[in-house]
């Protein structure tokens, strides 16, 4: 079991029984509306995509995690990916259901990821991606204290072709100094083993 547990949210790793849930949540349009993929039509495809979130996720690819209001339920996806052992950061990316934004959630669910990426995992900075045209989420990171550090041209594949991507970073140092790193989380579990904190330089 591994569970972060902040004020109103537990982020823990997702099961299949989370399938109608995310079925739900993400059969919004207005949710998947950024994304390569959605909204979801079928039970299948939430279950197909636990499956492949536990395959990651036992790689050390990526760590997806459930969002859970504590009285209201599943939120959404929140989960770390791209990670570089030698360089010590990765990538944080992050959707709701749309009765969950605006609400906070956003700010606890991140603030319990950066504890996950600088202090259980080591990580020394902690990127994002967003659309140039998803302005929404661009304001919502930095609210959150990421900094725009540019525009990647081409950087994401859709279905309809190349897309560029706004790159957004927060060093450690940043992180401790923001009021996001004194947010209560406690920590229920060790987070799985094939994410480790970077090890020595060679
Ligand atoms: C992105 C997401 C996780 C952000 O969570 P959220 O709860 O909506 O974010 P917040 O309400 O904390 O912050 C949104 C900010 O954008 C602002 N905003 C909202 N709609 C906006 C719009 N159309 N144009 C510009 N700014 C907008 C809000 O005022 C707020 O800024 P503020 O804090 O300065 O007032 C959530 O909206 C979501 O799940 N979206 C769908 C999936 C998605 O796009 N994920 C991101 C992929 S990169």
């Amino acid at each position: 079991m591994f569970a972060l547990h902040g004020p109103t949210l537990t982020l823990r790793l997702p099961a299949p029984a989370d399938a109608p849930a995310l079925l739900e949540l993400a059969g919004d349009a207005e949710v998947t509306r950024w994304f390569s993929w959605g909204p979801y039509t079928d039970v299948d495809q939430p279950l197909a995509y636990i499956a492949r979130a536990a395959d990651r996720c036992a790689r050390g690819e990526q760590l997806d995690l459930l969002v859970e209001h504590r009285e209201r339920g599943p939120a959404g996806i929140t989960g770390l990916s791209e990670f570089s052992a030698r360089d010590g950061r990765c990538m944080v990316g992050t959707w709701f259901g749309r009765e969950f934004w605006g609400t906070g959630a956003n700010r606890e669910s991140k603030a319990i990821m950066m504890r996950l990426a600088f202090e259980l995992l080591g990580q020394h900075r902690l990127g994002s991606y967003s659309n140039p045209a998803n302005e929404r989420s661009t304001r919502a990171l930095l609210g959150v204290g990421f900094r725009h550090e540019g525009i990647l041209r081409d950087w994401h594949r859709h279905p309809d072709g190349w897309l560029d991507v706004n790159v957004f970073g927060l060093l450690r140092e940043e992180w401790e100094a923001s009021d996001l790193a004194r947010v209560e989380v406690r920590v229920e579990g060790v987070p799985p083993a094939a994410f480790t904190p970077p090890g020595a330089l060679t």
